[in-house]
C-alpha cells in the first residue's frame, strides 16, 4: 500500500492600489463600486457589487438581490454573469470584479465570492475555454487579482466529468 501527495497550495496577486490596471479594468472594478450601491440586501444588510467584462467591451453590472424567502436570492456574481450570458450568449466573458460593503465597515480582508458563485464562473470558463480573470477589491481598495476561477477552486466539478 502507498500514499501519495497532491500538491495544490497556490499565491495570490495582491495590489494596493489601481495603478497597475489599465482604463478598462479600472472602469470595470468603478463598475462592481457603483453597482454595490444599489444592491437590494435589506435582510443580511450586506451588499455585493458585480461587474462583468465582454469581449466586446460592454461592463454587465450586477448586484445581490434578496428576499423575504432567502434562498430566494441570488448572489451578485450571479445575478451579473446570468445578465450577461443571456443578453449576450455568444460574447465571451474576460474578466468579473467583486466588491462589497457590509454597513460601511472596514473590513480586515477581501471577500471572495461564495462556493456556488465559484461554480458559476467555472462553466462560463468552460463555455467558452477562456479563463476569466477576477478582480476582487478589498479593504482600502486594494485589489486581489486572480488569473482563473480555478486557481481557488481546485479540484472542480465541471461538464467534462459529463462528458461535455
Ligand atoms: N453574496 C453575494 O452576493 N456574493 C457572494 O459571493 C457571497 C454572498 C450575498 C448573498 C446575500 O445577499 C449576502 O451576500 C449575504 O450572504
Amino acid at each position: 500500500m502507498s500514499t501519495k501527495l497532491i500538491d495544490f497550495t497556490g499565491q495570490l496577486e495582491v495590489h494596493d492600489d489601481w495603478s497597475a490596471f489599465n482604463e478598462t479594468e479600472q472602469k470595470l472594478l468603478q463598475s462592481a463600486k457603483d453597482a454595490c450601491l444599489s444592491a437590494y440586501a435589506p435582510y443580511s444588510n450586506f451588499q455585493v457589487g458585480a461587474a462583468v467584462l465582454l469581449k466586446n467591451q460592454l461592463i454587465i453590472k450586477g448586484n445581490n438581490q434578496e428576499n423575504a424567502a432567502y434562498p430566494a436570492g441570488l448572489c451578485a456574481e450571479r445575478v451579473a454573469l446570468f445578465n450577461a450570458s443571456s443578453n449576450y450568449p455568444k460574447e465571451e466573458i474576460e474578466a468579473l470584479a467583486l466588491t462589497i460593503d457590509f454597513e460601511g465597515k472596514d473590513l480586515s480582508e477581501p471577500v471572495f465570492p461564495c462556493g456556488s458563485c465559484r461554480q458559476v464562473i467555472l462553466e462560463y470558463e468552460e463555455k467558452f475555454q477562456q479563463p476569466i480573470t477576477l478582480f476582487i477589491i478589498g479593504p482600502s481598495d486594494e485589489v486581489v487579482k486572480i488569473d482563473s476561477i480555478k486557481t481557488i477552486l481546485p479540484f472542480s466539478f465541471s461538464g467534462a466529468f459529463l462528458g461535455k
